[in-house]
């Protein structure tokens, strides 16, 4: 059995790590909102329709912020619509996915339903067929106290106080030309600062998110981060990252996508701090890492013009959970300059709750790894010393077989480790944690199995994790084996 020594010590740290790490995604898209969180008649709908039995699921995911109402569909949205009277709402064509939009839920539903589970809203603006002036609008409706026609208009809709959104979005991967009104890097760069210098404007507290590019594998990446960030360097405090993976048929390839993952993240931080010697700048611009996840593309079809219809469902197995695991890590690990990252997306739409109308809402595989990591791994990171045995990979050359991140917990006096094995045979980890004085192991939860199981609504707990019998002494070196192709959530008291 492989042997990997590593070294965690409390003074060598990566960065402080908050919940916005774990954030998630709500799009106007399939079932995510209607028949996923908002279902009226659902047996356990409450009296504004929101199903209880997703939202118990959505709270033990411990989401930081829940990143609204799109992804594309954003970019064709009137969110005036969106608001008011139900029974005056208009049912839209939505270009982006080819549905149709009834607007029962908009931002101010939204918010509230945020608010329930303990998240704040990141809001995206439209900036495909919207303006700058209506941006400024909706930072007017949603976080001016009153006195003035929007935010007099959010009062008159029954909400008082200002639902206070700090996070937003200047739009949605507006380098796609997927995108409604997809513009180059120029257009989009002028466009973008207008638009911020309006939302600070209106609200001078709130942080502005600049979309970058939407994917790494598009010909204008990186040239497009740059460019658009010489445009609004000054005026944004973010600039996000869109990514998916898939299983391309090479197993071991796959499970190193965390390695792609962290190139991407490198190059878009490189790419900041050339614009920023440029301008001369004191401020580091952050990286919101605001769409991640294992995403199917080649199987999503779309259906024409149905209300909530079933697309983009993909059913995750337990290969794609520990592939997923090890993404969650690379975030962790890179959270000095990613400091916001959602999982796109949160319910049906490739997502951790799947739900059946009227019926069950169950975790899926990719659940688990999330829940391990947002509930435990909160804290001050640390930085691993050490050598892992590596692993030939394909495309991407030696990749770690055990990838890993560790979180220190001052206040709960907690080491918590998530970490893969993406190897076929069993690892064995020595840890040395003298700096912590001794520590105990508390918890071993581990994702492992039939690789190709997967949850379904009629076999919802086939794939949940074990907990590891942990009686030990505590001790300075902890041991530990890992098993093979797993993910593992390892705490220690300190
Ligand atoms: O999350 C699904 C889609 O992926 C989003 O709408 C879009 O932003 C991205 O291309």
């Amino acid at each position: 059995m492989n042997k990997t020594k590593l070294l965690l010590d409390k003074e060598y740290t990566v960065a402080p790590l908050g919940k916005r790490l774990y954030s998630t995604f709500v799009e106007h898209l399939g079932r995510c909102v209607y028949e996923g969180i908002y279902e009226p008649g659902h047996p356990s709908a409450d009296k504004d329709g929101f199903r209880e039995d997703v939202r118990a699921l959505v709270r033990e995911l411990n989401f930081g912020a829940l990143r609204y109402p799109g992804g594309n569909f954003v970019s064709g949205y009137n969110w005036l619509d969106g608001i008011g009277p139900r029974a005056s709402r208009p049912k839209r064509l939505d270009y982006a996915w080819c549905s149709i939009e009834p607007n029962e839920i908009g931002i101010d539903e939204f918010c509230c339903y945020a608010k329930s589970v303990n998240s704040e809203v990141m809001y995206a603006v439209n900036m495909g067929t919207g303006s700058p002036q209506d941006a400024g609008y909706i930072v007017e409706y949603a976080n001016f106290s009153g006195g003035t026609y929007y935010s007099d208009l959010r009062i008159k809709n029954g909400y008082k106080e200002p639902h206070n959104i700090k996070l937003w979005c200047v739009g949605n991967e507006m380098d796609g030309p997927w995108q409604i009104c997809h513009l180059d890097a120029h257009d989009y760069g002028k466009k973008a600062l207008e638009t911020a210098k309006i939302m600070k404007w209106a609200d001078p507290s709130i942080e502005l998110c600049v979309c970058g590019s939407a994917t790494s594998s598009l010909p204008t990446y990186p040239e497009w981060d740059r460019l658009v960030l010489e445009y609004v360097y000054d005026k944004v405090d973010y600039i996000s990252l869109h990514r998916y993976y898939e299983n391309q048929g090479d197993e071991l390839d796959f499970l190193a996508s965390f390695h792609e993952m962290n190139e991407f993240i490198k190059t878009v931080a490189s790419t900041a701090d050339y614009v920023k010697a440029l301008k001369r700048s004191k401020k580091t611009m952050m990286l919101s890492f605001d769409e991640w996840n294992i995403w199917y593309q080649a199987k999503t079809q779309l259906k024409q013009w149905e209300f909530a219809p079933h697309i983009l469902e993909d059913n995750y197995s337990l290969l794609d959970a520990v592939s997923f695991g090890a993404l969650l890590c690379t975030l962790v690990n890179n959270s000095d300059r990613v400091r916001i990252a959602c999982l796109a997306q949160m319910v049906n739409v490739i997502a951790p709750i799947f739900t059946e109308k009227g019926g069950k809402a169950i975790r899926q595989t990719t659940f688990y790894p999330f829940a391990m990591a947002a509930n435990n791994c909160l804290g001050t990171v640390l930085k691993p010393v050490g050598k892992t045995p590596l692993l030939k990979s394909r495309s991407y050359g030696d990749v770690t077989a055990i990838p890993n991140a560790a979180v220190w917990n001052e206040e709960k006096r907690e080491v918590n480790i998530i970490c893969a094995n993406i190897s076929a045979e069993s690892q064995y980890l020595e840890l040395d944690m003298r700096s912590f004085g001794k520590a105990v192991l508390a918890e071993h939860q581990v994702l492992s199995g039939d690789l190709s199981a997967t949850n379904t609504l009629e076999n919802p707990d086939k794939v949940k994790p074990k907990f590891i019998n942990c009686a030990g002494a505590a001790s300075e070196k902890p041991e530990l084996t890992l098993e093979p192709k797993s993910f593992n959530l390892i705490k220690f008291k300190v």
